[in-house]
């Protein structure tokens, strides 16, 4: 059963198999952390780090949590809770991804599902995702999900480069 947890030590080895996945792979409308980056201190490293997102003393305020199905590591979900330029512009209010060896099985969907409920604790009554015009894949789940298409938008960053992008309001 699928469950959305907070980063946590136990999960480290398959948080890097899912990055290393999405590297092979050249995934990108998610970029993750570079799998060479995350070596045996890399939680503790980067701790003080997510602290800092969650609390505001990152911009914008976001919570990172890991999807996973008892011992196996699935994905991904983070929260931006506030609606800054860049996320407005830019990465949105929910980033999500799945290991590229666990897609097409629900578990996108369900991420998003549950994901939702963690929106509604922190207060929300809305979410903006911004999906890239060629994400057929996302777009088709957050529409699923009930997502409004706001309009289309000229988007640039480094993975997707300049591309058409999708904003999309979804009413929880
Ligand atoms: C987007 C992503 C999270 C989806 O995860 P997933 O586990 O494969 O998603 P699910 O299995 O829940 O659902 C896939 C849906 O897409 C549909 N689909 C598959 N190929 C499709 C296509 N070419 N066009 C439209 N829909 C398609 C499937 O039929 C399914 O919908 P259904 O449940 O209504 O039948 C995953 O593809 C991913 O990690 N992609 C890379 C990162 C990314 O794009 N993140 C989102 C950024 S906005």
């Amino acid at each position: 059963m699928l469950e959305l947890i907070k980063r946590c030590p136990e999960y480290v080895c398959g948080y890097r198999e899912y990055c290393q996945e999405a590297f092979d792979h050249n995934i990108i409308y998610f970029r993750p952390t570079d799998p060479k980056l995350i070596d045996g201190e890399w939680f503790s490293r980067t701790k003080n780090l997510y602290d800092k997102k969650e609390t505001g003393q990152i911009r914008p305020i976001s919570f990172h949590f890991w999807a996973v199905d008892g011992e196996k590591f699935i994905g991904e979900f983070q929260l931006r809770t506030e609606l800054t330029q860049e996320v407005m512009n830019g990465i949105g209010s929910i980033g999500y991804a799945v290991r590229v060896s666990e897609q097409g099985k629900g578990y996108g969907t369900e991420i998003l599902k549950q994901g939702f409920r963690i929106v509604k604790e922190h207060g929300m009554d809305k979410v903006l995702m911004n999906i890239n015009d060629e994400n057929l894949v996302s777009a088709h789940i957050c529409e699923k999900l009930g997502g409004k298409l706001m309009d289309k938008i000229q988007s640039y960053n480094d993975a997707e480069g300049h591309h058409m992008m999708r904003r999309y309001w979804i009413y929880l």
